[in-house]
C-alpha cells in the first residue's frame, strides 16, 4: 500500500516536472540569436502603417488586447474563418470592428524573409502593440518573447471573455480579475482609449439612456448617431487627440465626456474615481501604470516551449 502511494507520488511529481519543462518563461532576448532583425522589422512596419493611416496604431493595440483576453496571447484572433473552421474574427466584439490584420501580415512576411519559421504571430502582435503606443507618444516597455501560436480559436470564448461597453464597474472589474488583472490595471489599460475610434452602435445606449454624461456632449453625439441607423458612424474615444497617446481620456472622464458607457463607469462616484483623478493630473503615473498593465496583460496564458506552433501565415494553422 505504502509503495503504491509512493509510486503515485513519483508519477505526479514527474508529470509536474515535465509540464514545468514545457512551460518556459518569456524573455525579451528570446530571438536575439535566431532573429536579430526582428525588433527593427516590426517597428519599421508599424511606423510605415501608421504613416499611411494614423488610426491603425490604435487598431493594433486593440488586437493584442482582444487576443490576450481569449485563452491567452496566442494569436488566435488572427485565424481566418473557413468553411470548416469558425474563429474569433467574426465573434461579436470583433466582427466589423477588429482591424489591422493586413499590417500584421505585411510585418510577418518581412520577418519570414529574414528568419523563416522562427517568430510567432503572437509575439509580433505584442511587439506591434508596444511600438504603436510608443510611436503615438505613449510609454514604452520591454516585451517578453517566446510565445507560440495556437492551432485553435473560440468564437464562444471571444463572445464571453472580451468585455462589452454596456458593462458596469462591477462587471468590468470581474472581467479583468478573470484574467488575473487588478482594478488598477483595469483603469490604466482603459486609458488605451486615448487613441482610436468607436462606432455609433457601441455608444448609442450611453448617449441616449445614461445620465452620467455632459448634456451638450450627448446632444452633439446624438446629432450624428441617431436612435436607429448610422450604426457604423465613427467617433473618437478621446475627443481631442485620438491619434496621440496622452492622458486626455481621463480628463474627459472628469468632465463626463467618456464616449462609452464602460468608460464613464470608471468615474461615476465609485471606487475607481480616485485613480481616474490621479491619471488625469499625472501623465507619468498613467504611463507607468499603463506599461505595467500591458506587460501583465501580454503574459496571459502564453503557449511556450513545444506547445502550439510557429504559424507561417498568421491567418491559418500550418
Ligand atoms: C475595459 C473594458 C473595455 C471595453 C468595454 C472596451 C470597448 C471598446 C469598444 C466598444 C470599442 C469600439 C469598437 C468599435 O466600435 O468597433 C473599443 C475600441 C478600442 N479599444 Fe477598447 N475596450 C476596453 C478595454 C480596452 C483595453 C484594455 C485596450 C488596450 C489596452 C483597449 C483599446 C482600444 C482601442 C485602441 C480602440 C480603438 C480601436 C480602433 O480605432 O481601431 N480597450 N473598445
Ligand atoms: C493604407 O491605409 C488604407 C486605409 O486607410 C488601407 O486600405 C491600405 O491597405 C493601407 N495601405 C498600406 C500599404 O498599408
Ligand atoms: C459579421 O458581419 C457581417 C457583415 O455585417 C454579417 O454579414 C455577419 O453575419 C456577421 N457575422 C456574425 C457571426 O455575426
Ligand atoms: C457569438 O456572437 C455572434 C454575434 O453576436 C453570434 O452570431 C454567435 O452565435 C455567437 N457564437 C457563439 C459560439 O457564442
Ligand atoms: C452590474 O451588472 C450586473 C450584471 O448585469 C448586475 O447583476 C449588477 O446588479 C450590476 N451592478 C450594479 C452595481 O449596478
Ligand atoms: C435605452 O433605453 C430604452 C428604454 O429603456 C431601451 O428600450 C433601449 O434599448 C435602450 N437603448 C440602448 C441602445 O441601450
Ligand atoms: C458640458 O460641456 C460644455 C461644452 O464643453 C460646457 O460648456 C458645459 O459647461 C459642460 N456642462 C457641464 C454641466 O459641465
Amino acid at each position: 500500500m505504502a509503495s503504491y502511494y509512493f509510486l503515485l507520488f513519483v508519477l505526479l511529481a514527474a508529470t509536474e516536472l515535465s509540464e514545468a519543462g514545457a512551460k518556459k518563461k518569456l524573455s525579451s532576448d528570446f530571438y536575439s540569436s535566431s532573429c536579430p532583425e526582428l525588433l527593427p522589422i516590426v517597428q519599421k512596419g508599424v511606423i510605415k502603417a501608421i504613416k499611411n493611416e494614423s488610426r491603425v496604431g490604435a487598431s493594433l493595440l486593440r488586437l493584442h488586447f482582444h487576443d490576450c483576453f481569449v485563452n491567452g496571447c496566442d494569436a488566435s484572433i488572427l485565424l481566418d474563418d473557413t468553411s470548416s473552421f469558425i474563429g474569433e474574427k467574426t465573434a461579436a466584439p470583433n466582427n466589423n470592428s477588429a482591424r489591422g490584420f493586413n499590417v500584421i501580415d505585411d510585418i510577418k512576411a518581412k520577418v519570414e524573409k529574414a528568419c523563416s519559421g522562427v517568430v510567432s504571430c503572437a509575439d509580433i502582435l505584442a511587439l506591434a502593440a508596444r511600438d504603436s503606443v510608443a510611436y503615438l507618444g505613449g510609454p514604452s516597455w520591454k516585451v517578453g518573447l517566446g510565445r507560440r501560436d495556437s492551432t485553435t480559436a473560440s468564437r464562444a470564448d471571444a463572445n464571453n471573455s472580451i468585455p462589452a461597453p454596456v458593462l458596469n464597474l462591477t462587471a468590468l472589474k470581474t472581467s479583468f480579475a478573470n484574467q488575473g488583472l487588478s482594478v488598477k490595471d483595469l483603469v490604466a489599460l482603459s486609458g488605451g482609449h486615448t487613441i482610436g475610434l468607436a462606432r455609433c452602435i457601441t455608444f448609442r445606449g450611453h448617449i441616449y439612456n445614461d445620465t452620467d454624461i455632459n448634456a451638450s456632449f450627448a446632444q452633439s453625439l446624438q446629432s450624428k448617431c441617431p436612435r436607429s441607423g448610422n450604426d457604423d458612424l465613427l467617433e473618437p474615444l478621446d475627443l481631442q487627440t485620438p491619434t496621440h497617446f496622452d492622458n486626455l481620456y481621463f480628463k474627459n472622464l472628469l468632465d463626463k465626456k467618456g464616449l462609452l458607457h464602460s468608460d464613464q463607469e470608471l468615474f461615476n462616484g465609485g471606487s475607481t474615481d480616485k485613480l481616474v483623478k490621479k491619471y488625469a493630473t499625472d501623465t507619468d503615473a498613467f504611463f507607468k501604470a499603463f506599461a505595467k498593465g500591458m506587460v501583465k496583460m501580454s503574459k496571459i496564458k502564453p503557449l511556450t516551449g513545444s506547445q502550439g506552433q510557429i504559424r507561417i501565415n498568421c491567418r491559418k494553422v500550418n
